[in-house]
């Protein structure tokens, strides 16, 4: 049945939403080996064995918003607050661009302030001005108003990521307080579409109650509304959270299973959406130390080396055990490169990379 699934999958031919949940459900070793090796195969076709590496600029821990299962939720009191200033981002962005990364990632917990917003488009139009519009300047900020996507996108930017979480309305509701809206959420993802950036979104997986239909069903969404970019990772409990004190910290068992669910999602979604970017989340790394790797051998084709300064990075624990808290940016570029080499792919430095499917989305 599922090598069935796989060969139809390689003729190119649409899964259906029964299909996907079947493939997500793999449990038999030579069949989940025949899934990553599926994907591996789309993704060679597709956008090929070329790592992007976006370097992530974690520019600070404040948030007004108070999701439960997150590190940095506005309710922890036992968060150190930080907020870089430009100048701050701004050194990081150029050392990344020195580095040859052809993009960064500017994210921080969610802030709506008039003051941020400025400093954000100031910041975001002095790297595309210093990189001679080069650099590609994604932006991870949260929920925002169209006029200040608009701005951002005129200032430089021109990805934006912006996780959904879970497409499950009522797994939705459980994970988050009442006036967080996944329906707002949604409409932030037009407003980005229509302002003209890729845009990437994605999941937790593994969420406390989360089934494999529901993962099925996102990865039917993320197709229907023609997603340009992915970055999903395994939910993984963080102990100051009102989520992570249901749940005793992950055994070795869990967290296998959910580092193997983590790569059955990035290989699904590579054989259902095939040219978009896919992100091997750090969340990967946080369960078993080559998680990343295991990311790119199963359909992703982006990594995000971590490029905030080493004095911050325990400052900013979404999720327990984070990796590379005590490295600074050229270990993680070092480290990085290496495991790149080691599984036999090339890095796309100096290039954007955007993804294959933006530029056919924006060609017609
Ligand atoms: N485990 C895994 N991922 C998490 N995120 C937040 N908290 C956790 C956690 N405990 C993810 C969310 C968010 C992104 C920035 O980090 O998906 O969108
Ligand atoms: Fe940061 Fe390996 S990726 S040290």
């Amino acid at each position: 049945m599922v090598l069935n699934i796989l060969e139809k999958a390689k003729r190119k031919e649409e899964l259906c939403v029964e299909e996907i949940e079947a493939l997500l459900s793999i449990t038999d070793p030579e069949e989940l080996q025949a899934l990553f090796d599926c994907a591996y195969f789309i993704k060679e076709q597709y956008v090929g064995k070329i790592a992007y590496f976006r370097g992530l600029i974690e520019c600070s821990n404040l948030c007004m918003k108070d999701c439960y299962y997150c590190g940095i939720r506005k309710s922890n009191k036992n968060v150190d607050r930080f907020q870089m200033d430009e100048e701050e981002i701004f050194k990081e962005a150029m050392w990344a661009f020195e580095a040859e990364y052809g993009s960064c990632v500017i994210q921080s917990g969610e802030r709506q302030d008039k003051a941020y917003i400025e400093m954000i488009e100031r910041v975001v139009k002095r790297i595309y001005e210093a990189t001679n519009k080069e650099m590609g300047i994604t932006l991870s900020l949260g929920e925002q108003s169209e006029e200040v996507y608009r701005r951002w996108r005129q200032a430089g930017a021109s990805r934006y990521l912006l996780r959904i979480e879970t497409t499950n309305p009522e797994l939705y509701a459980k994970i988050h307080p009442a006036d967080h809206s996944m329906e707002e959420r949604m409409e932030c993802l037009r407003r980005l579409r229509r302002t003209g950036y890729q845009v990437g979104t994605g999941v937790m997986m593994g969420l406390p109650g989360q089934t494999m239909r529901d993962l099925a069903n996102d990865v039917v969404f993320l197709k229907t509304i023609d997603i340009d970019m992915v970055g999903m990772g395994p939910y993984i409990p963080h102990s100051d959270t009102p989520m992570g004190q249901e749940i005793p910290p992950y055994t070795d068992a869990q967290k296998k299973a959910a580092l193997t669910l983590g790569l059955k999602m990035i290989a699904v979604t590579r054989i259902v959406l095939k040219d978009i970017n896919i992100a091997a989340a750090t969340a990967l790394q946080a369960l078993e130390y080559t998680g990343r790797e295991q990311g790119l051998k199963c359909g992703a084709n982006v990594i995000m080396p971590n490029l905030t300064e080493t004095e911050y990075r325990p400052k900013y624990q979404l999720y327990d055990n984070k990796p590379c808290t005590d490295e600074n940016s050229a270990m993680c570029r070092g480290c990085l490169s290496g495991r790149i080499k080691g599984i036999g792919e090339t890095i796309g430095f100096k290039e954007r990379g955007d993804s294959p499917h933006y530029r056919k989305r924006t060609k017609n």
